[in-house]
């Protein structure tokens, strides 16, 4: 069992390799990422930028890259051959996974063909909500058919596939979150994983923008009540489907969850390349310059587009250690976060010397996480 591996040996998928790929059709009205619309021909100085950043700093990490995840962005929307320029400087690396996000709009037959051949395992789609209603609100650049054409394309290729959801946004009234769960259970079994997370407004996003002049929040996001009833709801669905959930956000079949991620969570080793990708390697977190334009620009001029780097002490790994390890099934060694306080013995369990959150801790587990860290 992968968890159970993991407990002995937290370090057994790293190191990863993340690649930013900022292109999207359109961008969401919820999201803060760092992305900008696709033109056509706007991504070669940019792939180029990549390639080269990727080449230079590949020998700060281990040979033995575990993992590679292209995300975004919305990197299905480049043609493969420019992301083949980007896998190519890992040539000779034997992954364990290879993720690639796609959107339902700009996946195709021909594409997956590709991304088969140049070692895909695995493809995560985005597809936020089964009612076109709230794809509509969202500001998607697809609809619900389109995503399920996509999920039947890709089980047609026999990659592994994850699903992206967002629930409790202003326009998902209950009648639209039955859609996505009804959606959720006709195609489990074309799925290997599921993510779903409460929409969170961002700051300088439309939705954002949207609250600050309404000030009516529940136009835009449901209140924590709403989210806590709809978050049980999709946990004991998923429960019934075969999918358990092994981070707060992340459910998944046995032996499907995503090693990529679960190397951020226990903290191993990676390297992120592209515009805002985030770096972890010998204590250090690195991130690198946020806007695409900047990024091509300072890796052009300077040769690195790192603009920020930390050195943890050992206190802040041990809290690093408890607000990542406690989100996840593996959890936190009892070495590291004390005694259980008798405040937290309903949100917190413990087996084998690890501690989890319970099912009702995971909706407090921010909280859950500051009492352990304060707790030693
Ligand atoms: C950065 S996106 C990239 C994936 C892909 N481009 C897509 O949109 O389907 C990764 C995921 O983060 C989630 N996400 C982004 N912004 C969010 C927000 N404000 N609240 C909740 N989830 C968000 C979405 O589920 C999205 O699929
Ligand atoms: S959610 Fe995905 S498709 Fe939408 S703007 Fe963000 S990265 Fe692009």
């Amino acid at each position: 069992m992968l968890l159970d591996d993991l407990r002995k040996d937290p370090l057994a998928y790293s190191p990863g390799v993340y690649v930013h790929i900022p292109f999207c059709a359109a961008v969401c009205s919820y999201c803060a990422f760092s992305v900008e619309v696709f033109r056509n021909g706007s991504s070669s100085a940019y792939i180029e930028a990549l390639t080269q950043e990727l080449r230079s700093r590949l020998s700060e990490i281990d040979s033995n890259v575990k993992s590679l995840y292209i995300g975004g962005g919305t990197p299905s929307i480049l043609e493969p051959s420019e992301l083949y320029k980007v896998v190519e400087v890992l040539h000779g690396t034997q992954l364990v996974e290879f993720t690639l996000e796609a959107n339902p709009e700009s996946i195709t037959k021909a594409k997956l063909k590709s991304y088969k051949e140049m070692g895909v395992s695995r493809i995560s789609l985005g597809v936020q909500s089964f009612d076109d209603k709230v794809l509509k609100f969202f500001g998607r650049s697809h609809s619900v058919l389109q995503a399920i054409e996509a999920i039947d394309a890709v089980a047609e290729f026999g990659l592994e596939l994850s699903l992206d959801i967002i629930y409790g946004s202003g326009a998902e009234d209950e009648g639209s979150f039955d859609l996505t769960v009804s959606a959720l259970r006709e195609v489990a079994d074309r799925l290997d994983h599921v993510s779903c997370y409460a929409l969170t407004l961002e700051p300088r996003t439309r939705l954002h923008h949207r609250y600050r002049h309404t000030l009516v929040k529940d136009q835009v996001v449901k209140d924590e009540d709403v989210l806590a009833s709809r978050y049980y709801r999709l946990d004991e669905e998923l429960l019934e489907l075969g999918f358990y959930n092994y981070e707060i956000s992340n459910w998944a079949k046995a032996d499907k969850e995503c090693r990529h991620n679960m190397n951020y969570w226990l903290r191993g080793e990676y390297l992120g390349v592209g515009s805002s990708a985030h770096s972890f390697i010998g204590s250090v977190r690195a991130a690198n310059e946020f806007s695409p334009k900047r990024y091509v620009e300072t890796i052009y001029n300077v040769g690195s587009a790192i603009t920020s780097m930390e050195h943890l002490s050992s206190e802040q790994e041990r809290i690093e250690k408890i607000l990542l390890g406690i989100r996840c099934s593996v959890g936190v060694e009892r070495s590291i976060a004390g005694e259980i306080p008798s405040s937290l013995e309903a949100l917190v369990e413990e087996t084998d010397g690890f501690f989890t959150l319970t099912r009702d801790g995971r909706m407090l587990a921010d909280m859950v996480a500051l009492k352990l860290i304060s707790n030693k």
